[in-house]
């Protein structure tokens, strides 16, 4: 299907791997050029290297922090007028809520929930008055469904949601769109790095946790950031200009309900 975004400008933060990074692929093979991000040098490059080997797009890299204004300001000199902005970040480390003091409270919002809607505001104007925007936040499956131990994940992404849900309605009108992506376990770095820190607490190993926990999920697999990706993609298509502030799972059934 041709998406119909061919030449149209992202910015993808935090994306030279993992979930952003299938976000990234799957707007190059869409035809769109890319600003991707994220704080190690090394990986980022590697990453805009593959991309461009993959899809004849532009790809610039800018080595940030995106939680940071200084990380901010540096993605939108790279593309001050971006028609897609995917929201993405590092999430918060798992831990028992107990131990959160305020100061990583606060952090954990600022990177969830502060850091997306700060570069909604600062591009979503652009988009409204350019009369094309779409704009994905990578959230999570927890928002729906509480993960004992992400509870400052959850409660930072479900604030967001929140927070986006009036304002995606007040620029539909003018075909800018915002919805949610809200990944169950996908095979990423940091779902591999939560089985590693488990096998070294516990009795069973790194592949038998990750074969355990896959077959909990209706699926009997992770998910792969390149169906990430592409979903992502879609959302960002032209096709999907009818489709606003919601919020999308892509968890192979693993949340349990009907709605
Ligand atoms: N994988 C899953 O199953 C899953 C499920 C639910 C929610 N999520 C959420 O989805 C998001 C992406 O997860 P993932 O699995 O793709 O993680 P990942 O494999 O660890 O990748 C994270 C990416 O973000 C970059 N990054 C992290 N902090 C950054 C910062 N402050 N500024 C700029 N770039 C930053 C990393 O690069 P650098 O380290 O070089 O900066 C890397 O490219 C996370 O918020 C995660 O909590 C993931």
């Amino acid at each position: 299907m041709d998406l119909g975004i061919r030449g149209r400008m992202a910015i993808v933060c935090a994306s030279s791997q993992g979930l952003g990074r299938g976000c990234a692929l799957g707007l190059a093979e869409a035809g769109v050029s890319l600003v991707i991000n994220g704080r190690n040098r090394a990986s980022l490059e590697r990453t805009a290297e593959e991309i461009r080997r993959a899809a004849p797009v532009e790809v610039t890299p800018v080595v940030a922090d995106v939680s940071t204004r200084e990380g901010q300001d540096a993605l939108l000199a790279a593309c001050p007028n971006p028609d897609i902005l995917v929201n993405n970040n590092g999430g918060p480390p798992f831990r028992d809520f107990r131990e959160l003091d305020r100061e990583s409270m606060l952090a954990g919002v600022t990177m969830n929930m502060v850091t997306p809607i700060e570069l909604i505001q600062r591009v979503i104007d652009g988009m409204a008055a350019r009369g094309f925007g779409r704009i994905v936040n990578i959230t999570s499956v927890s928002v729906k469904m509480p993960l004992s131990g992400l509870d400052l994940s959850s409660g930072a992404r479900a604030g967001l949601t929140a927070f986006v849900a009036g304002v995606a309605r007040s620029v539909a009108d003018k075909n800018v769109t915002i919805n949610n992506l809200l990944p169950g376990s996908f095979d990423t770095a940091r779902l591999r790095s939560g089985f590693i820190a488990a096998a070294k607490r516990g009795r069973f190993s790194e592949a038998e946790l990750a074969r355990r926990s896959a077959e909990e999920i209706p699926a009997k697999r992770f998910g792969t950031p390149a169906e990430f990706g592409q979903t992502c993609a879609f959302l960002c298509s032209v096709h999907a200009g009818y489709i606003t502030g919601q919020n999308i799972l892509l968890d192979g059934g693993a949340y349990p309900g009907a709605f």
